[in-house]
């Protein structure tokens, strides 16, 4: 007998995440300039012809007026995404507070807030209770634009009651929850008050996806330990109903970084750099200036390797762009200031009149200037303490097909499973080890370098964002198909 084919066809894809994929500057009372950010779950999606998909999320920025959220919930529907208003109160609680000060750190392995970060535990149950109402926000507003048929995405930490509320909506909803962030062990999970009511919130959807089997296997054990549940290869059991749990590694949209590189606009670029950094060796680091990113880590390695190396002096320079976010969190706010006071001392005992050996910048670059950094460095240093994937290692890969660069990698990144056979994997807290692994690097053979960089390239071109977006959906339509066909066996 064969399954029945129940899928129609050009599916609605109904993507939720916190954040839409377009940022709102506000020009005037009903005017709005929307620019689409290029983020990789955005990437991941344009590319899937298979779906038409439409976003929800909250836009970034507070609309307290009616007018206001009028105009911008017009701007929005042409880029096919629909807002979920959150006011400040709700935006301090929900998002700076649980999502950012709790759930993120806890999840990787920053432990829970201390004193100074948590006042009283009525702040945490205050902001658990924004954290619920912020998701039913979200719940009502996908409630209200789902039409049968349509599949329902939901995206990451922020949003792990969605599933629950969006199935007390409607049972028969096929629901995806993916998690960008790693699931800690299930000792880290269990120290968290809410540990039981997330996890059994989550476990409403009829798939969840990580991005590596580590974190599929921590989340399965959270929910026997903790929960008493059944585990089983297929996922998670409770009272007959089976919760499909899988690893879903994400990529990135290679050929995009690729075909960039052929850009008149790159290419200039590229000479520019070059000429700047003539008779250096470049060293690269991009990371959003964020405490799991091991900046300050990083830094103090290659402090080391200047100390160590005295010869080097002079001959490297490592740029690193911190690119700002989470600025209302004090957490990120004395993240700021340490790592400029450790950049400072660092230029000030190596620099000389005519070199530093850190330019260090906190902002963004546009795409064609990232692409053109990628393309003339020798070493990229991906040392978080934590990381889902880190999609920063993959662009670097996809850029260098030429130079044949060298990755120094974090063996806590999710992407360490993938590319760990062409990267220098490190442990980001042994400072001395990142800083052998940065002499390693810097004086490996163009033949070592050419065969570890064709490992990572192959991977990073043929794992692409288009692919791991297609095969988690496929996934999620089959869950709910079977769980239909038993119901009616
Ligand atoms: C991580 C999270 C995303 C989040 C992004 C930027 O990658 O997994 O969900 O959108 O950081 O952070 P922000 O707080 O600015 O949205």
């Amino acid at each position: 007998w064969e399954r029945p084919d129940v899928r129609p066809f050009r599916q609605r894809l109904l993507v939720v995440a916190n954040r839409l994929p377009v940022s709102a500057v506000r020009r005037g009372e009903e005017s709005w300039s929307l620019e689409i950010s290029a983020g990789g779950l955005v990437s991941a999606l344009l590319g899937v012809k298979e779906f038409e998909a439409r976003w929800i999320g909250w836009a970034g920025v507070n609309v307290p007026d009616e007018a206001g959220q009028r105009a911008l919930t017009k701007a929005l529907a042409e880029k096919r995404c629909i807002p979920v208003f959150l006011d400040e109160d709700i935006v301090h609680q929900y998002y700076n507070g649980y999502c950012n000060n709790i759930l993120w750190p806890l999840f990787h392995y920053l432990g829970l807030p201390q004193e100074d970060r948590l006042a009283t535990t009525r702040s945490f149950q205050s902001q658990f209770a924004a954290y619920k109402k912020a998701n039913k926000m979200f719940a009502a507003v996908v409630n209200e634009h789902y039409e049968e048929g349509d599949v329902v995405w939901c995206h990451d930490y922020h949003l792990m009651f969605l599933p629950k509320y969006l199935k007390e909506y409607n049972s028969k909803m096929k629901v995806g929850w993916f998690l960008h962030t790693p699931f800690p062990s299930s000792e880290i999970h269990r120290t968290l008050p809410s540990r039981s009511e997330l996890l059994r919130a989550v476990l409403a959807a009829d798939l969840v996806g990580f991005h590596t089997y580590d974190y599929a296997r921590h989340f399965v054990s959270a929910c026997t330990r903790i929960l008493g549940l059944e585990g089983t290869p297929e996922g998670v059991e409770d009272q007959g109903r089976l919760t499909r749990v899988a690893a879903f590694p994400i990529g990135i949209d290679s050929e995009r970084f690729i075909r960039a590189l052929d850009v008149p606009q790159v290419q200039e670029h590229i000479r520019e750099l070059k000429e700047r950094f003539a008779g250096r060796k470049v060293m690269l680091g991009v990371d959003r200036l964020d405490m799991i990113k091991g900046i300050p880590q990083k830094i103090l390695a290659f402090e080391k390797f200047l100390e160590e190396n005295p010869t080097w002096h002079e001959k490297v320079v490592l740029l690193q762009i911190a690119v700002p976010t989470r600025t209302d969190v004090p957490e990120y706010q004395k993240l700021t200031s340490q790592v400029h006071e450790i950049v400072g001392r660092i230029n000030g005992r190596f620099g000389t009149l005519t070199a530093v050996p850190i330019h260090h910048l906190d902002r963004s670059l546009d795409f064609h200037a990232l692409c053109a950094l990628y393309a003339v460095t020798d070493v990229a240093l991906v040392t978080s303490l934590r990381d889902g994937m880190n999609l920063v290692s993959y662009e670097f890969v996809a850029c260098q097909d030429a130079k044949k660069g060298v990755l120094i990698l974090s063996e806590f990144a999710g992407a360490a499973q993938s590319l760990g056979a062409g990267a220098i994997l490190v442990n980001p807290w042994n400072i001395t080890e990142v800083a052998a692994s940065i002499d390693q690097a810097l004086n490996m053979s163009a033949e070592e370098r050419e065969k570890r960089h064709q490992l990572n390239f192959e991977h990073v071109t043929n794992h692409t964002a288009q692919e791991w977006a297609e095969t988690f959906v496929s996934e999620l339509n089959d869950t709910v198909v079977e769980a239909q066909l038993r119901i009616r066996q």
